[in-house]
């Protein structure tokens, strides 16, 4: 049977027409949500920040870990450098380097991973950035592995070389269960002021973070995005189907 080919094409192609602003603006209220679910979770971690340092356990509950991602914690004990993991290549004030993760064996405890800070890179390959020996007390943030994506390379163990935070496999790297090393991972803290940054970059002495959460939020402009172009694919759906029924009333002529 025939059939005019303007109408074999018609349908399906009016059917996306119709749907793309209906899909686009779904998905910017489905990002508004998860805008306001990120501006929540900021501002309950930024809350959880202000609680005074926990200071770790003997024995650490591991299962518990996840409900303490953020919280400032304390701990004493002596670092372990030969122990230590230079992770990287990072890039902090506009230098290359890595991050220092040294294990600090607790005198009353387990041992626990700390991310002491940034080191410029040529101090990381020359292994001659400070190392502190005896008692210390670390204030830090309790972090939780990375998630990786498709481009990280793997960890290396063997040959240094650490591209993301695999917490188990750090642990494991610094003796693991049998030497009492816990899965337990923090970044020690350091708030001062740039002139105090450059000067210990200078001598190689690692620069820890700031007591601040600092997560990525680009849900607005996702926002911004889906609803701009269901606006826009609106109007030329509205043009669209003016245009048509035009020429529909002057079709039975
Ligand atoms: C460890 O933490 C989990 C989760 O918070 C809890 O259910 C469990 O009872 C704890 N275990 C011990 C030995 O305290
Ligand atoms: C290692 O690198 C730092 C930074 O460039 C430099 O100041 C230091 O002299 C180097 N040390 C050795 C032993 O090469």
């Amino acid at each position: 049977m025939y059939k005019p080919k303007s109408e074999s094409w018609f349908s399906p192609v009016m059917g996306l027409v119709a749907i793309f602003p209906v899909f686009t603006f779904a998905l910017g209220t489905w990002q508004l949500k998860r805008l306001k679910w990120k501006i929540d979770l900021i501002d309950e971690l930024t809350e959880k920040l202000q609680l005074d340092p926990l200071p770790l356990p003997r024995q650490i509950n591991i299962t518990a870990i996840p409900d303490f991602a953020w919280r400032k914690v304390k701990a004493v004990g002596q670092w372990d450098h030969a122990h230590t993991m230079l992770l990287g290549p990072k890039v902090f004030e506009g230098e290359n380097g890595y991050q220092v993760i040294t294990p600090l064996k607790r005198q009353d405890g387990s041992t626990v991973l700390v991310d002491r800070g940034f080191i410029n890179k040529e101090y990381g390959d020359n292994n001659t950035f400070d190392k502190p020996e005896g008692d210390i007390e670390v204030v830090g943030l309790i972090r939780l592995s990375q998630p990786r994506n498709a481009f990280t390379p793997d960890n290396d163990p063997k040959e240094k070389f650490w591209y993301w935070r695999d917490i188990d496999a750090m642990a494991e790297h610094a003796g693991g269960t049998e030497a009492n090393v816990q899965p337990v991972f923090f970044e020690e803290i350091f708030d001062a002021h740039t002139g105090h940054i450059m000067a210990r970059l200078d001598k190689g002495i690692p620069v820890g973070r700031p007591a601040s959460v600092n997560l990525r939020n680009s849900h607005l402009s996702y926002v911004i995005t889906w609803w701009g172009l269901s606006a826009i694919s609106t109007i030329m759906l509205w043009r669209f189907v003016k245009k048509n029924a035009i020429r529909g009333r002057s079709l039975p002529r």
